[in-house]
């Protein structure tokens, strides 16, 4: 992209509607990924898009801020995170709600949908459901294609290949076509929505584990800041938010105690400040 102008637009559009940022270094990336909006929506070229966008077509907007967005995701990505939640998390979680029998998870940022079908394959190896559990899986993106797919729940032989031992692949999936899909049983497990974590999180509550992972890392420090105060909002008193292992995201030391055993796992406080809320 030559024009520094319409850099420094797309970056603020992006900043404004998403939280993400692009940083100066990018002009490159963003052409790339705005090729296949601007053959579609027939521009010559990302300057002819940028014009349009200044004069404020939503449509394109939406579009352009689904292209920008990185989605890349994998089956048990980072596996000591699912290892821990299997291993640490849950059991302490299951002994805790034994009276009322209900987990309430919250995939923030699931692109298509590896993350939360991670998630429900481990509690349906340890057969919740069978044993009277009532599990609330509620999986969210800003991107709606991304929703769409991981509704669809259908993938490639090479996104199988990343995170899915035989015995699961066998277990959970089903062979179609080229691809695997993943059963109904699992699917259903997971609610999936469109939703943008800087809009208010009014309609979540009481969530025991939240996920929230490889999405901070592209907000500034300030909506970063921001968004995790409104997570600890929406969290259990003894809830747990989850990081990627590899993002330095370190929460406002007032809502989240230090980082516990392994990177990236927090533990709400109990004293954190109530905030006021605000209805969806
Ligand atoms: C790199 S993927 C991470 C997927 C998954 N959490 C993981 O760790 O494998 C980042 C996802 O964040 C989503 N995202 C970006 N900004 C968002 C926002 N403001 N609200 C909700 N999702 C957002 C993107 O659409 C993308 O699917």
């Amino acid at each position: 992209m030559k024009d520094k102008d319409d850099f420094g637009f797309l970056a603020e559009l992006l900043r404004r509607r998403s939280g993400l940022m692009l940083g100066n270094q990018r002009p490159r990336f963003a052409e790339t990924r705005l090729a296949p909006v601007v053959r579609r929506f027939g521009f010559k070229s990302t300057h002819e898009l940028v014009n349009d966008l200044r004069h404020g077509h939503e449509t394109l907007a939406e579009a352009v801020v689904e292209a920008m967005t990185v989605n890349d995701s994998a089956f048990f990505r980072d596996r000591k995170m699912f290892d821990e939640f299997r291993d640490g998390m849950l059991p302490g979680l299951l002994a805790r709600r034994a009276d009322k029998k209900r987990l309430r998870i919250w995939c923030a940022a699931c692109a298509s949908g590896q993350e939360p079908y991670s998630v429900a394959m481990l509690l349906e190896d340890a057969a919740l459901r069978s044993l009277g559990w009532k599990i609330d899986l509620i999986a969210t993106d800003i991107s709606t294609d991304s929703v769409a797919r991981a509704e669809n729940g259908y993938y490639s032989p090479f996104e199988v290949q990343r995170g899915l031992s035989d015995w699961r692949l066998n277990e959970y999936f089903t062979k179609e076509g080229d691809g695997w899909r993943i059963k109904d049983s699992i699917r259903r497990m997971v609610v999936f929505r469109q939703f943008n974590i800087l809009d208010s999180l009014g309609w979540l509550w009481e969530m025991d584990v939240v996920f929230c992972r490889n999405v901070l890392m592209y907000f500034d420090h300030k909506m970063r800041a921001s968004v995790l105060e409104q997570i600890s909002d929406i969290m259990a008193p003894d809830g747990t938010l989850v990081t990627g292992s590899a993002e330095t995201i370190v929460p406002p030391a007032s809502f989240y105690s230090r980082p516990e055993r392994i990177p990236g796992l927090y533990s709400k406080l109990r004293e954190a400040p109530a905030r006021r809320r605000t209805a969806s």
